[in-house]
């Protein structure tokens, strides 16, 4: 089709869309559901700030998509604008730990917040004993209770270490007019092992956890955005009760099936259609599944792009199971064509776990008796995207 008629064809056939903004992952939406109680619960844990005395430290765990950053900042925005109005001297400070500018060392992190504080810090170059006890002197100055909400705090721990969060944990007993509480929000547990065992006790005097959404919850959520986001009667029947099965079969999260719904729009845009129909739905999950494989596989190391190419060469050639072994051989030849230095065998063992974590194989460990361990190895893609993966990984290794 001529890019003329294309562009002809969508002015002519008007938008399903009324408002597609909102089902962006950057909305904020107006109203939150199912989540009642958790909102409380936290409301409760962070109350008695507006006493002025000091909550207790907080740990929000839930899997992803269940509505913990959208609770807390909630919450958080709730209770400043209140001691805004009753003029109490709180002040809630939140900090998503993923942005690398501002948690993946100590001294950013420091920085970070007394820049928040309205002071300047140079970006490098001052010892960090200097930045804490900056820190230290503007937040007592005044009598005032500081609410540090850190999300995604697995990721400040992974990049900087602990030693922030005990130093944080720690402070009370020094600052004599202020008092400070966190609240660390997760949606990973591992990183609890790195963390000394003082820490994790104080950082968790209550903790809250967000259970998976239901497909009943879901339902609700993705009725109420779709309502603003799509002209009347777009979606066929059905299509919110099928989206949210999906979400529900898989973790109950809320991410995915707004994304899921938004996508299907785009779809059936694309195909101008009127309406937002159950086939939609299931070429919208094909096309994040296939989207989410090809982005985690461009993301890979070049040597975790070698070991999936040498398993699809041997998938491709002849057997549709294989073992370890058989991948390290392929692999030691790939490395050879391509000049990639090998691996040990062991490593190679440790990649192919990881991309059965990651869904794209079924690695199933065997014992063979004295001669140690192996994986007994099947590739879970279907043949077209088998295909285009080694097409993929060919340009990424430079064939
Ligand atoms: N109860 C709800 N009502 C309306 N929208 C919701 C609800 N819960 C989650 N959402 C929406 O789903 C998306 C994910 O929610 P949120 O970011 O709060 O998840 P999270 O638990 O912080 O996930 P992660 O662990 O990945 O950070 C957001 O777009 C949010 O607006
Ligand atoms: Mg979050």
């Amino acid at each position: 089709m001529a890019l003329k008629n294309i562009f002809e064809k969508i002015i002519s056939s008007g938008s399903i869309f009324n408002n597609k903004q909102v089902l962006q992952a950057n909305h904020y939406p107006s109203k939150i559901l199912h989540r009642q109680e958790q909102i409380q619960e936290i409301a409760q844990t962070l109350a008695p700030a507006l006493k002025l005395e000091k909550p207790s430290n907080l740990f929000i765990y839930g899997k992803p998509g269940t509505g913990k950053t959208l609770c807390s900042k909630h919450v958080a925005l709730e209770l400043q604008e209140f001691a805004n109005q009753k003029h109490k001297p709180v002040k809630t400070l939140y900090i998503n730990c993923k942005l690398r500018k501002v948690s993946d060392t100590e001294y950013r992190m420091l920085a970070f917040m007394i820049k928040q504080a309205g002071f300047k810090v140079p970006a490098t170059g001052l010892p960090t004993d200097e930045l804490y006890n900056m820190f230290f002197k503007i937040i007592d100055k005044k009598k005032q209770l500081l609410i540090i909400i850190l999300d995604e705090i697995d990721n400040l721990v992974k990049k900087a270490g602990d030693e922030i969060l005990y130093n944080l944990t720690r402070i009370n007993t020094e600052l004599s007019k202020a008092q400070i509480s966190i609240v660390g929000i997760s949606n990973d547990l591992r990183f609890e092992e790195l963390l000394d065992a003082r820490v994790k006790s104080s950082l968790s005097e209550e903790e809250i956890v967000f259970p998976p959404y239901n497909a009943l919850e879901l339902q609700d959520i993705l009725q109420e955005r779709a309502l603003k986001a799509f002209k009347k009667g777009v979606l066929q029947q059905g299509v919110i009760q099928k989206i949210a099965a999906i979400a529900a079969q898989g973790y109950g999260d809320a991410r995915k099936a707004i994304e899921l719904l938004r996508v299907a729009g785009e779809i059936a845009e694309r195909e101008y259609s009127a309406k937002v129909t159950l086939q939609h739905v299931d070429k919208a999950e094909r096309k994040i599944e296939h989207d989410t494989i090809v982005q985690a596989i461009k993301a890979q190391p070049k040597q975790g792009q070698a070991v999936l190419y040498s398993m699809l060469l041997l998938d491709k050639q002849h057997s549709k199971t294989f073992y370890t072994g058989d991948v390290y051989s392929v692999y030691k030849q790939l490395c050879l064509k391509t000049g990639l230095r090998p691996l040990t065998q062991r490593r190679v063992s440790d990649i192919i776990a990881e991309f059965d974590l990651l869904g794209l194989i079924n690695a199933r460990v065997i014992s063979k008796g004295r001669y140690g361990r192996t994986r007994d190895i099947t590739i879970d893609l279907n043949e077209g995207l088998k295909k285009e993966l080694l097409n993929l990984l060919a340009r990424e290794l430079g064939f």
